[in-house]
């Protein structure tokens, strides 16, 4: 009789325990779930605020891949996101043939030849380079913008001219094709005082040593010729905003090495 009272006693004892654990454990799985309902939007948010404050860091244009690998004009692309200060436009990667920046505005008479018809450029562009001429100005050094904006029409009648005056392969050298020219972003300008801007004139000497605190950069030097597809060219200058035209400086660089470098890796300009 005791002996069946005692394993009555250690079964009750047994089946307590057991129950025990299976609380504890629905206890636990409850919780583990609890925590994953918790922490996923959770997780959603930082992503979502990291990638926010990516893009208003940087303000990146979204980039196709330009491979600059065969022969100039062969696989060219046409770029996207075309407001972008940040676009490459060379002898790989084209311009739709009907774009017009939104934001072109007039300039005035004290920064452009405005003989042949009122000169046009991208408001901020446009901004930066009277800055930039006021400065230079201040320093004794005078030069204004001879063109600015041209749409795809104009630089087609200048690609043709120099094909009539040199031929095609010197025209190359010399200009873009329609599509394939800064000048048609709004964002590129050839300069002059009188005369043309030359790399002996102290211009020149003063844009090499203080464009880029303007956001601009000279794009085609004569040790570039080969990576820019161009003859140098002294008196062209192209906008790309403060921060890269600094990082262009300091590491003297193209215009292609730094899309290359810094924006089709993403990587921050800073
Ligand atoms: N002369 C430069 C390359 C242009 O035509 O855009
Ligand atoms: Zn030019």
């Amino acid at each position: 009789m005791k002996k069946r009272r005692r394993v009555r006693k250690s079964a009750v004892f047994v089946i307590f325990v057991l129950l025990l654990i299976i609380a504890l454990l629905i206890s636990m799985i409850a919780k583990k779930v609890s925590d994953n309902q918790v922490s996923e939007p959770k997780q959603e948010k930082t992503t979502e605020t990291k990638k926010e404050n990516k893009k208003k860091q940087t303000n990146l244009p979204k980039v196709k891949k330009i491979d600059q690998s065969g022969d100039p004009y062969e696989n060219t692309v046409t770029v996207s996101d075309l407001d972008s200060i940040y676009i490459l436009v060379n002898k790989y990667s084209g311009l739709p043939e009907d774009y017009e920046p939104k934001d072109l505005v007039d300039m005035e008479d004290d920064y452009a030849n405005n003989m042949y018809g009122t000169l046009t450029l991208r408001k901020e562009a446009y901004e930066k380079f009277k800055e930039m001429c006021n400065a230079s100005r201040k320093d004794g050094v005078k030069f204004y913008a001879e063109s600015a904006y041209r749409g795809y029409n104009y630089q087609n009648i200048i690609y043709k001219n120099y094909i009539d005056e040199n031929g095609q392969e010197k025209a190359d050298k010399y200009a873009a094709r329609p599509g394939f020219s800064e000048h048609e972003l709004g964002l590129a300008l050839d300069l002059a005082n009188i005369w043309t801007i030359t790399t002996k004139g102290e211009e020149y000497k003063w844009l090499t040593k203080n464009a880029y605190k303007y956001g601009y950069i000279i794009r085609y030097k004569k040790e570039w010729e080969d990576i820019t597809g161009y003859s140098a060219e002294s008196w062209h200058i192209r906008y790309v905003g403060v921060k890269a035209a600094s990082v262009i400086q300091k590491e003297n660089i193209t215009y292609e090495e730094y899309y290359a470098k810094y924006i089709l890796t993403k990587k921050s300009s800073k």
